[in-house]
């Protein structure tokens, strides 16, 4: 069915700046987030649903009077099942969080700070397909029987396949509306391009939804880059671009075509402070998956993470590295153990997760005795309150004297830690620092309660399994030791 934006209905509505809520009258504060002087008056256009809608339900003339035809509702058995086939994005790290590559005629939200590498990462996915390197994942039943069929046939109908998915790698689409097409450019400079990419790689600079819908119902990509949705704009909306009437509409427009030409689109969207509600977190319902790509922006570690995923599961992550030369993917788990060698006291392994990967990191405790009146909590990769929280319980119940010293915390790598299950080596690290004792190679496990108790952790048969996997054999963890203290006697022997 093609695309008819005039079938559309106009209406007006007030929707709220903060929060996205909207009503068809102007009120004076938001009913939803409490703000005043929020809702600005829109012009929205209404888009037919999905599934069958009363102008297209069939009418039968029977017996002179006109009657609605049956419509049967199908049980799960009758509805066939079409094996959704998945292009790969040249990245596994991608295709793994994505649940097996980019289904056909999926959204996708990429959402993500400023200058976090959106850009970057969609520009290599976009050039990793234009050189044919990809190649469509789960492949569809060859032919419908082919044991009948003679080996010959068999082969042929197999290499026809074979080239119907390289066709469908090239002829991607990126369209930027916050870059001119020679700053894309100068960016594709530093990853290096095959002339072969540089053939097939279509930019476009342009910022009007109408304009590039159309755009891409002449060329029909295989894959539809939009970066970013925050600046596309339309003349059929009221608003700037960015404003949530503004945002919807293309959103809409592109799943629409996404969803009729079946290709797969990636729409990047900035997250801000207060913009994860009102901006791209909008959209969420209506796209088929929200992935979040993460990470210090002082460090290169990033972490693409899914948030939802309609075809996949959502706790796999996906770990990048940003490079001078682009990014890549980080496919060793040993990767954020590379600087670790012979360690002075302060040091000690976690092993923590993400997703459902288990990593081990480094981290580095720090104490030192103070100047000041209030001694200094700094604490990189870790929430600092956290970090007091744990001072409390060392002092209470490992009776560590640490009200009058200046304590530091690093987690080595740049991931930033959230998992409970890395208390107890950030505990201990801070030990062998008072202390000046080495615990080189010492993997701490465990989650510290208020009490000094030491609890047990989501997969600690797994953290264990990776620590000794990468050969750390010296374990602390909730299965030798109940409490805090415990654990730290048993290392000041
Ligand atoms: P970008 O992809 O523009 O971020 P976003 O689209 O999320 O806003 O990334 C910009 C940053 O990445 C910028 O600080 C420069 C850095 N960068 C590299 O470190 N290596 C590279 O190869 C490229 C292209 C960018
Ligand atoms: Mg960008």
């Amino acid at each position: 069915m093609p695309f008819d934006p005039i079938s559309m209905k106009l209406t007006t509505s007030f929707v709220c700046q903060e929060c996205g809520y909207e009503s068809p009258s102007w009120l004076g504060k938001c009913p939803e987030c409490g703000v005043w002087n929020s809702l600005r008056e829109f012009k929205t256009q209404i888009f037919p649903r999905s599934g069958i809608s009363l102008r297209e339900t069939k009418f039968k003339v029977e017996q002179g009077k006109e009657r609605l035809e049956e419509i049967k509702p199908k049980t799960l058995g009758e509805i066939k099942s079409s094996e959704k086939e998945r292009l790969s994005t040249g990245f596994s790290e991608m295709d793994g969080v994505l649940g097996g590559g980019l289904v056909a005629g999926s959204v996708i939200l990429l959402a993500g700070d400023p200058g976090i590498g959106k850009s970057t990462l969609l520009l290599q996915v976009g050039l990793n397909l234009s050189n044919n390197k990809s190649v469509v994942l789960s492949r569809q039943k060859v032919a419908k029987d082919p044991i009948g069929l003679q080996k010959k046939e068999r082969e042929e109908i197999l290499l026809r396949q074979l080239a119907d998915q390289n066709d469908k790698g090239g002829n991607v689409l990126y369209v930027s509306g916050e870059e001119s097409v020679e700053q894309i450019k100068l960016r594709a400079l530093r990853i290096t391009a095959s002339q072969k990419q540089k053939e097939q790689f279509k930019l476009l600079s342009i910022n009007d939804t109408d304009a590039i819908v159309e755009v891409v119902e002449k060329i029909k990509p295989s894959l539809l880059i939009i970066d970013s949705i925050q600046t596309m704009e339309s003349r059929a909306v009221g608003g700037m671009s960015g404003s949530i009437a503004q945002i919807r509409y293309a959103a809409a427009l592109f799943t629409r075509v996404a969803k009729t030409l079946s290709i797969p689109t990636i729409l990047v969207g900035h997250v801000t402070k207060e913009g994860m509600v009102a901006g791209p977190m909008i959209l969420s319902h209506m796209v088929d998956a929200v992935l979040f790509f993460e990470g210090e922006k002082a460090t290169n570690t990033r972490i693409l993470r899914s948030f939802k995923n309609r075809f996949g599961p959502v706790d796999e992550v996906g770990i990048f590295s940003m490079e001078e030369k682009g990014i890549k993917e980080v496919k060793n788990p040993q990767h954020f153990l590379r600087e670790y060698s012979n360690k002075p006291s302060g040091s000690v392994l976690a092993s923590t997760l993400e997703g459902t990967r288990a990593f081990l990191v480094e981290i580095q405790g720090l104490v030192v005795g103070s100047k000041l009146p209030i001694p200094r909590r700094v604490a990189s990769g870790i929430d600092v309150k956290r970090l007091e929280l744990l001072l409390a319980v060392l002092q209470k119940n490992a009776s560590l004297p640490l009200a009058t010293l200046d304590v530091f915390v690093n987690v080595a790598g740049g991931l930033r830690l959230t998992d409970r299950g890395t208390d107890l080596a950030i505990c201990l690290s801070l030990f062998s620092s008072l202390k000046n004792i080495s615990l080189v190679g010492t993997v701490a496990i465990g989650e510290v309660g208020l009490l000094g108790e030491l609890r047990t952790v989501p997969y600690l048969e797994k953290r264990i399994k990776e620590a000794k996997k990468l050969g750390f054999k010296h374990i602390i963890s909730y299965n030798a030791y109940k409490t805090l203290n415990e654990a730290i006697r048993s290392l000041a022997k």
